[in-house]
């Protein structure tokens, strides 16, 4: 059984048919990619992977359960760790602490063994920093442990991001264009250092505009267009579909080194 399913999920705004009976699926231990065009309709499907809108048909299927309109907390707390479109790290806190805070929802202890420091609250904080470091020095993150997030490049905060997501023991991790405003250098560096994550045995699922970004790290890959799925496929059967081709001609295009 796949890690997640996705079977025809739609999502009407008023008259807008914004996603129209999208199927997918993630295996355990993949980078599967979704893209398409400017407003095919990629952001909507993240909301309702994540919990944050109903689905008006369909069923997502995460780990064998049920997921869809149950609430964000729910899914975080069932495996699926996600990332924003704009970075929300902690700027005045350092980097190690803004990781354990994607921890500590496994944490044991309560609000009052925190207002009283107990020492199971101690220990659960000793224990929950050790595992942000440990998560940190596996992704070569280590020497940025003490720096405040403010402080770092734009494309080290997207990692330390992606760090927190993988300190909730997600078994997914999804990341709605996590290049976005990144320079060229800045974004070859995050995409290998997604193929990083799956090679420690994490699953992805990246949702993308940028078609040659993800060409060099999926698995496979699903286009849509309008709402609709128009192809699917691995990186190279993708890129050369006829409808994918015209439905990025809008938008840029393929550039030449993918032909
Ligand atoms: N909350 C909303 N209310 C009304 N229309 C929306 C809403 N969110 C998205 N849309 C519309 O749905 C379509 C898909 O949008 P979106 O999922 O953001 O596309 P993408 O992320 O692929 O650029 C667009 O036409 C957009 O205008
Ligand atoms: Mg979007």
């Amino acid at each position: 059984m796949a890690l997640l399913e996705v079977n025809e999920i739609t999502k009407v705004f008023g008259g807008l048919t914004a996603v129209d009976k999208v199927s997918f699926k993630v295996e355990p231990g993949e980078i599967v990619s979704i893209i398409g065009p400017n407003g095919a309709g990629k952001t909507t499907i993240f909301n309702m992977l994540t919990g944050v809108y109903k689905v008006d048909n369909g069923s997502i299927n995460f780990d064998g359960k049920a997921i869809h309109n149950t609430s964000p907390q729910h899914i975080v707390h069932a495996g699926i760790a996600r990332t924003f479109q704009n970075i929300r790290l902690f700027p005045n806190m350092r980097v190690i602490e803004n990781v354990m805070i994607g921890n500590h929802i496994n944490t044991k202890y309560g609000f009052l063994d925190e207002v009283f420091r107990t020492p199971r609250f101690r220990k659960g904080e000793r224990e929950c920093a050790q595992k942000a470091i440990d998560i940190l020095e596996s992704l070569d993150l280590g020497d940025q442990i003490d720096n405040y997030a403010k402080n770092l490049p734009y494309g080290m905060q997207r990692k330390v991001e992606i760090a927190r997501a993988i300190a909730t023991n997600a078994k997914l991790i999804i990341l709605d264009e996590p290049a976005a405003g990144m320079n060229p250098q800045e974004s070859e560096e995050l995409m290998e250092f997604i193929r990083s994550l799956r090679d420690k045995g994490h699953t992805i699922l990246l949702i993308e505009h940028d078609m040659n970004l993800v060409m060099q790290i999926s698995d496979r890959i699903y286009v849509i267009e309008y709402g609709k799925k128009i192809a699917e496929g691995l990186p190279a059967e993708v890129a050369h579909n006829p409808r994918v081709i015209t439905a990025y001609l809008g938008s840029g295009g393929i550039s030449k080194d993918e032909e």
